[in-house]
């Protein structure tokens, strides 16, 4: 995975967790403010029914307690006569009990205009009272002036907050166990990266200790085989053309793993020019030419695209259709009978190499394309590869702005298509093609 590619992901994740957590804070907000609405509607009806009560008490007349200072004038009597304050109290402790939060409460009879108080235990907490939404009015006890009862609760908040920190609680320890988690899946990712990193360079460099040998072991061993070369007996001439055979295929499959450490570091460079595509496929053919006369087999080349100059990268298109021609040599059963052509639709050049191999069925053909894939067999594979082939020609097509398709039928042979733009516009090496 590139980069940028694990950037955004962690973005998108810091987000994503970002997200939850603002979601929870408003959700945690909101059970705050239902947990209020609900106290407050449950105060406001007891203090309603606290008032009915005194109401019925002052129809039956009942005792007619309360107290006054020695100085309180007139109209101060007047009130306290009417509203009872003793027998206020009492009821409101009555009706409060079993409420946890109502314990604790201090109250006062006022006039919301003027902010007298001329009943209650208003300590020094007046100013709460008088801002408190618990109140009732008092008019059925005194009609003269419009008075409030007022009740204020010190510990509200404090409990009601009290009663979501188990939420709370539990809403951060998940939060900390999906960070904990989410950062512990990035070190481990990053420490996998750089296992595969150290993996693929040590492949590379494997891979490229070998070629020097390769090439000098195909040097020494076409020397012996060339034909002026007259003093090898025909037994040695046997073995030096299997070393020099054996060799060219040790040399294929070394391309091969080199070809695919490239496409795993992501690091390849195209390099665009204007190529000719017959010429590509005339040096594949010649490549597996001798092998498939060997093999009384044929190779036929059908040149039917007119514009077969297209704007691509030369070698990595040849490694294309080498690697799609290898495989239609190596799977067919018996003597190899290939046709590739060419033909242009639209703007594209299509080329196709069609074998008379076992063909692919169609569960096979969705994964053929899948870096190691090969079509098990069991234990016995008598043809050997790493399943990387298709894997590049894949890869490397779309790279290439291009496209890749499979067209088989079990037991009658399959055709691989590519198509790939003929007039593409890149920007490349500072020149545009
Ligand atoms: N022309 C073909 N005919 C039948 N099977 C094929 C053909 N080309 C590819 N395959 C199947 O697809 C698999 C993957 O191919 P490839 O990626 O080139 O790997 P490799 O050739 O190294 O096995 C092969 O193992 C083979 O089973
Ligand atoms: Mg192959």
């Amino acid at each position: 995975m590139k980069k940028r590619t694990i950037a955004v992901i962690i973005a998108l994740a810091s987000m994503a967790l970002v997200g939850i957590l603002i979601i929870q804070v408003y959700w945690m907000h909101n059970a705050y403010k239902l947990q209020a609405e609900l106290f407050d509607n449950s105060v406001n009806v007891t203090l309603k029914s606290v008032v009915n009560r005194m109401f019925d008490e002052k129809s039956m007349n009942a005792d007619n307690m309360y107290v006054c200072s020695p100085d309180c004038d007139h109209r101060t009597k007047q009130i306290l006569e009417a509203i009872k304050p003793i027998r206020l109290d009492s009821l409101m402790r009555e009706e409060f009990t079993g409420m946890e939060i109502t314990k604790e409460f201090t109250w006062g009879v006022f006039d919301p205009e003027s902010g007298i108080f001329y009943a209650g235990e208003q300590g020094d907490l007046k100013k709460e009272i008088l801002k408190s939404g618990h109140r009732v009015s008092l008019s059925c006890l005194y009609r003269t002036e419009q008075l409030l009862l007022g009740v204020y609760f010190p510990k509200e908040s404090k409990i009601l907050l009290l009663r979501l920190v188990p939420w709370i609680i539990l809403s951060i320890f998940f939060l900390i166990t999906l960070v904990l988690a989410f950062s512990y899946m990035i070190f481990l990712f990053k420490k996998q990266k750089k296992l595969s990193e150290l993996k693929s360079d040590f492949v590379n460099n494997m891979t490229h200790e070998l070629k020097t040998p390769i090439s000098t072991i195909s040097l020494a061993s076409e020397m012996l085989l060339n034909p002026s070369n007259n003093f090898l007996d025909e037994k040695t001439r046997k073995y030096a053309k299997m070393i020099f055979d054996e060799n060219q295929r040790m040399q294929q499959q070394v391309d091969q793993v080199l070809q695919m450490a490239v496409l795993e570091e992501g690091s390849f460079k195209l390099d665009f020019a204007n190529v000719d595509v017959h010429k590509l496929i005339y040096n594949c053919i010649n490549r597996f030419e001798l092998l498939v006369n060997s093999l009384g087999g044929y190779i036929r080349f059908d040149k039917n695209a007119a514009e077969h100059f297209i704007t691509t990268d030369q070698v990595h298109l040849q490694n294309i259709i080498c690697n799609l021609l290898d495989n239609a040599i190596k799977y067919s059963v018996g003597k190899p009978e290939i046709l590739i052509s060419t033909k242009n639709i639209e703007d594209d050049i299509i080329i196709s190499v069609k074998d008379k191999g076992p063909g692919i069925s169609l569960s096979d053909q969705k994964l053929i394309f899948d870096k190691l894939y090969r079509i098990p067999k069991g234990n016995l594979h008598d043809v050997k590869g790493f399943g990387l082939g298709l894997y590049y020609v894949k890869t490397m097509i779309e790279s290439l702005r291009g496209e890749v398709r499979v067209h088989s039928e079990p037991g009658i042979g399959s055709t691989f298509e590519i198509q790939l733009p003929v007039n593409l516009i890149v920007q490349a090496n500072g020149k545009q093609y």
